[in-house]
């Protein structure tokens, strides 16, 4: 019986990436910001329609870069999501920046903006009155968070007009957002700065990858300066890292790119398929109408954990092996330990009864008949 898991990264033709080696071994050029590299960062404007775009090692240092972008120190606060992979809330606290859980929408999974208005205005009342548990809670918070999980968006607009009350800058964690438009404008125009991620198992992938993109272009430079050791024609004159990537992981990108309408187009026939099969028999997340689904993920929610986990129990013992995305809910993190934190019930429910389901190109309908019949049974 062959394995099937939740996803199985996208291999373009090799000969094509065969071509592209030649082209390396003939510039001689193999990482800081060689010629492919550059390429795909014209090409992903291009595809995504946005100005300003930075290639570099994976979603969590565009993750960290973003941060100080945006000029987030030590124990300043962001209010984020608790429902997103851990690498949302860990790049959070790797940069001794303290992260403030605002629940999620139980329908759109994505942070509630109206919850994340009202954390906020009351903080800014009460701090003026006295000195109370919320108002200490948000004092201090320089930035939001928010992830458009599996691709999903909440009210972009409204999110902007919070950040602008509140003078906070948004820095949105786009990871699973390729391709993904708001009103027809590329999800990444909005906020001051978008990361995501070209991982392996991503719709769009580089091996490993990831990039940032900017609403305000002279923050490019500042942010390839702090990926390259900080460096200014040379010198150190940035707290800088290495984050950059190199052209082998352009190569694979650029490779990839060229076969985006095709992944795309059979993302969408396995999504279709499923949701033809379930759409009568689970709950799912609710895509904002001002979108389109990119197809990157099939998350269903069951009635319980229990009925959870005896589904995947049934579907593992078939070698069917789907994934808890996103568990545990972030809030609920060992190594977060904030006594004074408010705990978040609906990601915490939504977290304990999720579970996405094997998605990529190629997948077979049969494969899929034996999946519908496992949750089904
Ligand atoms: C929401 C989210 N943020 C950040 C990351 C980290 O990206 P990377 O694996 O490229 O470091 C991921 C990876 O899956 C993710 O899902």
């Amino acid at each position: 019986m062959q394995r099937i898991n939740v996803n199985k990264p996208y291999l373009p033709d090799k000969n094509k990436y065969f071509k592209y080696l030649d082209k390396i071994w003939e510039n001689n050029h193999l990482t800081n910001f060689g010629p492919l590299s550059l390429e795909l960062e014209n090409r992903l404007c291009e595809f995504l329609g946005v100005d300003n775009i930075l290639f570099l090692a994976n979603g969590t240092l565009a993750l960290q870069v973003a941060y100080k972008l945006a000029g987030l120190k030590a124990k300043d606060k962001i209010l984020t999501t608790p429902f997103s992979f851990v690498a949302t809330t860990d790049t959070v606290m790797w940069e001794n920046i303290e992260p403030i859980f605002c629940d999620i929408n139980a329908k759109s999974l994505c942070i509630d903006e109206i919850l994340l208005d009202s954390m906020l205005t009351k903080s800014s009342v009460e701090s003026k009155i006295e000195s109370n548990i919320d108002s200490q809670i948000t004092h201090n918070i320089k930035a939001i968070l928010p992830v458009h999980t599996f691709g999903n968006t909440c009210d972009l607009e409204k999110l902007e007009q919070i950040a602008k009350k509140h003078h906070l800058k948004i820095i949105y964690d786009a990871a699973h957002a390729f391709g993904v438009k708001y009103k027809n404008k590329s999800v990444f125009s909005y906020g001051d700065i978008s990361t995501i991620s070209f991982h392996a198992t991503k719709i769009f992938h580089s091996i490993e990858g990831g990039a940032i993109i900017f609403r305000d272009k002279s923050l490019k430079d500042e942010a390839k300066s702090i990926i390259n050791f900080g460096l200014k024609n040379n010198m150190p004159e940035v707290l800088g890292i290495n984050a950059k990537n190199s052209e082998f992981h352009a190569a694979m990108g650029l490779c990839v790119l060229d076969d985006m309408h095709y992944i795309l187009e059979d993302r969408k026939r396995v999504w279709e398929y499923y949701f033809k099969h379930l759409k009568d028999i689970f709950e799912f997340q609710i895509l904002n109408p001002n979108i389109n689904n990119n197809y990157h993920y099939f998350p269903i929610l069951c009635e319980s954990e229990e009925s959870l986990l005896e589904k995947i129990r049934i579907l593992n013992s078939n070698n069917i092996f789907p994934r808890r995305y996103f568990y545990p809910s972030l809030d609920t993190l060992s190594f977060y330990n904030k006594s004074n934190a408010k705990s978040c019930k609906i990601s915490q429910d939504i977290a304990s009864r999720i579970l996405c389901l094997p998605i990529y190109v190629g997948l077979e309908q049969e494969s899929q008949d034996k999946i519908i019949k496992c949750l089904i049974s």
